[in-house]
This record gives C-alpha cells, structure tokens and sequence, in this order.
C-alpha cells in the first residue's frame, strides 16, 4: 500500500491548477444513465472514486471512452444491467447515485446497501423514501435494495426530506427528471454540486428550476438527449491548498477555480490572519508570520463545510491561541485528531465538539489515514512538522486528490510517495 512521505517546513509557494470537483462528477456520471444518446464531460478529475464510478457504470452496459487527458464520452445506449455490486459499493458509497437514474430510465435497479463507514452510519432512508413517494416498489433483502418503478413509471411527488442531503438531492432529482408530471423537493441540499448536475441535466433537456435553494421543482420529460458539461471546479481541494499554504507560512495562487462557493472557508482564513485575493478564475492566498486560531462549526451549504473541518483542525494545531472545532453532520467525523495528536498537537474531544489550542511546532512521526479529508488534514500537519512525517494507507487520499504530490511538489513541498 501506497505511503506519503513528507519532509515538512517548506512553505508552499506559487501556482498550481485545481481540478474538476470530485462531488460534481460522481452524480454526474450517473447523470448519462438516464440518456441513451452520448454525454461528453470534460474537466473530469483523474480519481480513484471517478475510475470506480466509470467500472461500475461500465460494467452496467455504458460504453466509456476517454477523451484527451480529462474528458469523458459515455454512451448508455446499450445499458443492460441495472446493478451495483456489494464489492464496487462498499469501496465507495456514493454507488448509490446510480440508484435514481437506473429506476427512472430502465425501471428497475438492485444497488448493494452502503454499509457504515469511517466517518458515520450514512444511512440512505431519504433515498428510499423519496422514490417510493414517487411510486417505486422498494424491497432491502440480503443487504440489496431492489427497486422497480412499476408499470407506469415513476411519477412526480412532493418531498420533505428529514435532513438535509447532498447525495440524497440528486438521487431523487435525477429520478425526478423522466418521471410523469411534477416533483418538488424540499429541504434540498443547496451545495453548488448539486447545481452543477442541475445544470448538465437541464443541458440534457431536463426542466429543472430551483437548484440551489432548499426547493428544487422538477416537471418530468419524456427523454433526455446527449449534452457536453464541464464539471465545476474543486472547491474542497481548493479549500484544502489554502490551509496548506496558510500552514506553511506559504503563498499560493490557485487557478481554474473560484472563490464562489467558498465563502464561509475564505471569511475562516481571513480571520485566521490571510492575505486573500479573489480573481474571477483564481485565488491567491498569502499566509501570516503566525496564524490566529479560528473556531469553525459544520453546516450544510452555505455555511462552512464538512469536508473542511479536518483541514481547519490541522491548521489551528499551530495556530496562536485555542479554538472550537464543531462537527454537526457527521458523528464519528474526527479519527484526524488522534493522528494530530501523535504529531505533537494539543486537541481534547467532547463529543461532537474538539478543542484544540495551537503549539509553537508539530513533530514528524508515522500516522494512519482514516479517510479522505482526515488524510488531507495529516499531509497538511506534516507540511509544517519539523522532521518526516510517513502517512499509511494513503490509497484514502487518491481517492478525492488529483496527483496530490505531484501539484504539493510544483509549490515547493517536500514530498514523495513511497510504494
Ligand atoms: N443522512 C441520513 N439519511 C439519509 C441521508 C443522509 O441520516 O438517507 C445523514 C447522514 O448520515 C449525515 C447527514 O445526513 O449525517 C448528511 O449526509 P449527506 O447525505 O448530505 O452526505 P452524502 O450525500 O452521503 C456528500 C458528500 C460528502 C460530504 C457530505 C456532506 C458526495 C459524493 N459526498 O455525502 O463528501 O461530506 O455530502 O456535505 O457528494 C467527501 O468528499 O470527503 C465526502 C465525505
């Protein structure tokens, strides 16, 4: 298994290019499901997560063809087998996507239930309740959903969800979308992820407005067409290089991104003490002598990020001063600070809420990666650490990281995979 080693106390400094956001493409992807003409992406990430979502598609019958180094053309004209494996699921939860597309479009599907995962239960039951409002017969036997959409097909609903979700949102607008008349969610997620697939699927012919705000209408069509969509930009990996850069005393520009959708992220750094300038297509991020420690609590979109929270625990690791790190969505979101701890940081938990006051310096040591934004935060802690820092189990972060040591090398860092 793969390790990153990571001699640390360089500051990062100069450019680098950000990728195509990995929680856009993964819907995305399943997106072509619902078509039988091409679907064309382009500024697709070269992911772990994305290569198991172009198998599982594949092996449903999709024809994948790559296109230049981060363009995609998927051809569901010959979809044949609508299931997801337990083996293919249980390596990446966000399988359960293909779950909306396949019932609308083939009218039946068997997806492998997700199990637990390392930061959190993640049920899906506001998966399953919002297709069968939309008249789905849903059956979970021997760890399988099964779904069938009936005779007529699935057909539009009004839909509460309990909670706010991301995945959740999607599924059911993709399901929405060749459904019979009108479909409203509410309490949808407004993460612009899921405007980005809003906005490929109405280039697909949905009618689709309200993405973006807690609620989302959907008037079914009779067929989607092919389309050509670049998917959005990373903000999470744009995010996660600020903190890098804000670590290491550093300064970064970071291109093909926006600052757009990061503004509860960018108001934490600027009161961490960063210098931020915001271009239309760029970032430039210039860190402080020392940081000020930031208290952060988790929120959907548009409030500060989940998938955030571990990079901002790392940063305050050696900030000035003591901060609250609070985490609302998910209930087992904080195997990082075990890891920071053996790097030398000061982080006491309780419960859902860590404490951590910032100390003058990290030391390297061996840590274990727990999943991907706990990764993130690690490779972040060993860039300032004095010494090398060995992270194990790394595979966690190719899964949401583009060539991660190769964009941390462009900027200065000292790093190097380990094989
Ligand atoms: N939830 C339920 N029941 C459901 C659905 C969700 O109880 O049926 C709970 C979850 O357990 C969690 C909360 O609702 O406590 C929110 O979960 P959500 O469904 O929004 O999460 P998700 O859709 O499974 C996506 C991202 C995650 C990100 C979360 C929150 C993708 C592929 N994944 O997950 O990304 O943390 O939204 O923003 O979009 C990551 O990239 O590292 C990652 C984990």
């Amino acid at each position: 298994m793969d390790k990153l080693l990571i001699q640390g106390g360089t500051p990062l400094l100069g450019e680098i290019a950000i990728s195509g956001a990995k929680n856009a493409a993964l819907p995305i992807l399943c997106a072509s499901l619902l078509s039988s003409d091409p679907l064309h992406l382009t500024n697709l990430p070269r992911l772990r997560d994305v290569s198991t979502m172009l198998r599982l598609i594949e092996q449903m019958g999709v024809d994948v063809a790559r296109t230049g180094d981060d363009g995609v053309v998927l051809d569901s004209h010959g979809l044949d087998n609508p299931l997801a494996p337990y083996d293919m699921v249980k390596t990446m939860r966000a399988s359960i996507l293909v779950l909306g597309p396949l019932l609308a479009r083939h009218g039946e599907a068997r997806v492998s239930l997700p199990g637990g995962c390392a930061i959190g239960a993640r049920p899906v039951e506001q998966h399953i309740h919002g297709l069968q409002a939309m008249g789905a017969e849903i059956r979970v036997e021997h760890g399988y959903i099964h779904a069938t959409a009936g005779a007529g097909g699935l057909r539009g609903a009004r839909i509460v969800t309990d909670m706010v979700t991301v995945t959740g949102t999607e599924n059911l607008m993709m399901a929405a979308v060749l459904a019979d008349g009108e479909t409203i969610i509410e309490n949808a997620a407004r993460e612009p992820e899921v405007v980005d697939l809003a906005t490929c699927l109405i280039a697909m012919g949905a009618q689709i407005s309200g993405a973006g705000t807690d609620r989302i209408r959907i008037r079914g069509v009779d067929r989607l067409h092919g389309a050509t969509h670049p998917i959005m930009a990373d903000r999470i990996e744009t995010g996660t290089y600020l903190c890098a850069a804000a670590a290491t005393r550093g300064d970064v520009r970071l291109t093909g991104t926006s600052a757009a959708y990061l503004d509860a992220v960018i108001d934490k750094l600027l009161d961490a003490g960063c210098d931020i300038v915001t271009e239309r297509d760029a970032i430039r991020l210039k860190a402080p002598r020392r940081l000020k420690a930031v208290s952060v609590r988790t929120s959907p979109y548009p409030a500060f990020p989940t998938d955030m929270q571990a990079q901002f625990m790392a940063i305050n690791c050696v900030a000035e001063g003591s901060a609250v790190i609070r985490e609302t969505i998910f209930e087992n979101r904080f195997m990082h600070a075990v890891e920071l701890i053996r790097l030398g940081a000061d982080i006491r938990i309780d419960a859902s809420n860590a404490m951590v006051t910032g100390v003058e310096q990290l030391q390297g040591a061996t840590v274990m990666a727990t999943d991907l934004r706990a990764s993130a935060s690690l490779v972040i802690a060993g860039l300032v650490a004095q010494g090398e820092t060995l992270i194990e189990r790394i595979y966690h972060l190719d899964r949401g990281y583009e060539r991660i040591e190769e964009k941390l090398g462009q900027l200065g860092a000292k790093v190097r995979r380990v094989r």
